[in-house]
């Protein structure tokens, strides 16, 4: 099982404050925001990452992430040079990818829920491709999934104005290795994208597509607008604070996961020890 996540693109929504910054880099309340999905993909199992990433941001990233080890990951980098789409990181990421079946995340989605490791979980051991779909009040900005009336997926239209459904389809992704073929005959959109949505709907036509949907005790925040962002900021915080325990922390779910045992949990503490993130892991650790 391998990973990709997707943290390249321009951010023009959040401008002025991708000018100088990448977007997934920016904060949501008290980490970095490709932390969130990050996290979510290692809930999935999943060790080997590939972070695509623009050329001008490589280097934050470096710093930010390094090989992943400390973590107990194996992370590796891959430029995409200008947007071209999502579905464009399985052309980028096909030597990555060879023969394992993957997992896509979007640098930019927040997901929270009670069982959200034993749902990615099932996305990762499936043979089908796998989706999520969640309930959403304007679907227009998404990929939206309309479902029959026994609940199966029948139609995947991308940021349609007349969506047929609530029914957004969110940035998490799970794939057997043939989507690099599948990305490489699928034809570019009105816009020039290699639209991921269509991709999707190819797996729907072969009958190969699950579509899990997130119930409403979970939450998949967006974070493309500077109030969403803050909204997202906002519900991390909240949570937080309520239950003294955090949210999209890469060391803790790298330890609860057993990636790293707790000497590897103190290695890193120990420069960060005077930080609020560097008292919470070690109360965690206390706990242990
Ligand atoms: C992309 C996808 C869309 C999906 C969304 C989830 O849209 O094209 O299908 O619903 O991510 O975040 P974008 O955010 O790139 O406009």
């Amino acid at each position: 099982m391998k990973g990709i996540v997707l943290a390249g693109g321009s951010g023009t929504r959040l401008y002025p404050m991708t000018r100088a910054s990448n977007k997934q880099l920016l904060p949501v309340y008290n980490k970095p925001m490709v932390y969130y999905p990050l996290t979510t993909l290692m809930l999935s199992g999943c060790r080997e990452i590939l972070l695509i990433v623009n050329p001008q941001d490589i280097e934050s990233y470096h710093r930010l992430f390094g090989d992943g080890r400390q973590w107990g990951l194996d992370i590796s980098y891959a430029l995409q040079a200008k947007a071209g789409g999502i579905g464009e990181a399985f052309l980028i990421g096909r030597t990555f990818i060879g023969t394992s079946r993957v997992g896509l995340i979007l640098g930019d989605n927040l997901f929270y829920g009670d069982s959200l490791r034993a749902m990615v979980e099932r996305g990762a051991a499936g043979s089908n491709a796998t989706i999520y779909a969640y309930y959403v009040s304007d679907p227009t900005a998404y990929g939206v999934v309309e479902f029959d009336a026994q609940d199966r997926p029948i139609s995947i239209v991308e940021k349609p104005k007349q969506p047929r459904s609530n029914w957004a389809v969110t940035g998490l992704y799970f794939y057997s290795a043939d989507v690099c073929e599948v990305a490489q005959a699928t034809p570019r959109s009105a816009r020039g994208e290699l639209e991921i949505s269509d991709i999707n709907a190819h797996y729907l036509k072969a009958g190969r597509l699950d579509v899990e949907r997130l119930g409403r005790g979970y939450a998949w925040l967006d974070t493309g607008t500077p109030s969403s962002l803050l909204r997202a900021a906002q519900f991390v915080e909240t949570v937080e604070d309520r239950q003294g325990l955090q949210i999209g922390s890469p060391e803790e779910v790298a330890w609860r996961m057993g990636y790293i045992d707790n000497a590897g949990l103190a290695r890193l503490i120990e420069p960060i020890a005077t930080s609020e993130y560097g008292k919470y892991l070690q109360r965690l650790l206390a706990m242990a």
